[in-house]
């Protein structure tokens, strides 16, 4: 009898998993966002003696690693990171993603920034040819939103503003969420470097400068890592 196929919630525990790998004995980890980073945080909870805490880029991670003991510190606190471990919507074959759907985009930017290493964990359904078929989620500042969503549609985007109980989803930050559909993102650097100008735009999703360097995908028949 052959076993059935993995679950995705099983795919996403494999990676999160797996990524204990990377975590560097008796140093500060990063910490992204989303269903498949609670998985990583769970299975650092078991190694969390042999590492002083972690930067989180999000509130809701941060709640999650407090809840198994791990100290969470600010980001100022911590001059470079060896590595950050974080999600992604979509991953193309070049480390490009975007990112977002859990609205901590900036946060997660900044982490990355600070991170030598950016490992991406993933379930195979995240692995992309192109960015886009993801709605683009890019954090703006609210009186701008209106120009920014024209702006997005002279590019052949369709830009929504992200609701939560028919109100504007207001960030970690304070600020809005637009989502972008019918992007087809053939030039992540460059997209990314454009969009990042329009005033009033806090964090686009598209991660090309903060790119992943690793990638543990989550697949039918294991975890397969990429590097790029
Ligand atoms: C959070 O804002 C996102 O960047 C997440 O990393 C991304 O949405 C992946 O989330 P899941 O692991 O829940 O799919």
């Amino acid at each position: 009898m052959s076993t059935p196929p993995l679950s995705q919630d099983e795919l996403k525990a494999l990676v999160g998993q797996a990524a204990l790998r990377y975590v560097v004995p008796g140093e500060v980890v990063g910490v992204g966002t989303g269903s498949t980073v609670n998985k990583f945080i769970d299975a650092l909870a078991t190694i969390k003696d042999k590492i002083p805490g972690a930067v989180s880029s999000s509130v809701a991670s941060t709640e999650r690693l407090r809840q198994h003991g791990i100290a969470v510190l600010e980001a100022e606190a911590v001059a470079q990171l060896s590595v950050y471990i974080d999600g992604a919507d979509e991953i193309d074959a070049k480390g490009y993603m975007i990112k977002g759907g859990g609205a901590a985009l900036t946060r997660e930017k900044i982490v990355a920034a600070q991170s030598r290493q950016f490992v991406c964990i993933a379930d195979e359904s995240k692995w992309v040819d192109t960015l886009g078929a993801f709605p683009l989620p890019v954090e703006v500042i609210p009186m701008a939103s209106a120009r920014i969503m024209r702006q997005f549609a002279a590019l052949g985007g369709q830009a929504s503003l992200r609701l939560k109980d028919g109100k504007p989803w207001v960030t970690d930050n304070g600020q809005h969420i637009l989502d972008v559909r019918g992007l087809k993102i053939s030039d992540p650097l460059g997209f990314e470097s454009e969009v990042n100008q329009w005033p009033g735009v806090i964090t686009v999703g598209v991660f090309a400068h903060q790119k992943a360097s690793v990638c543990l995908l989550g697949t039918a028949t294991g975890v397969k890592t990429y590097t790029f």
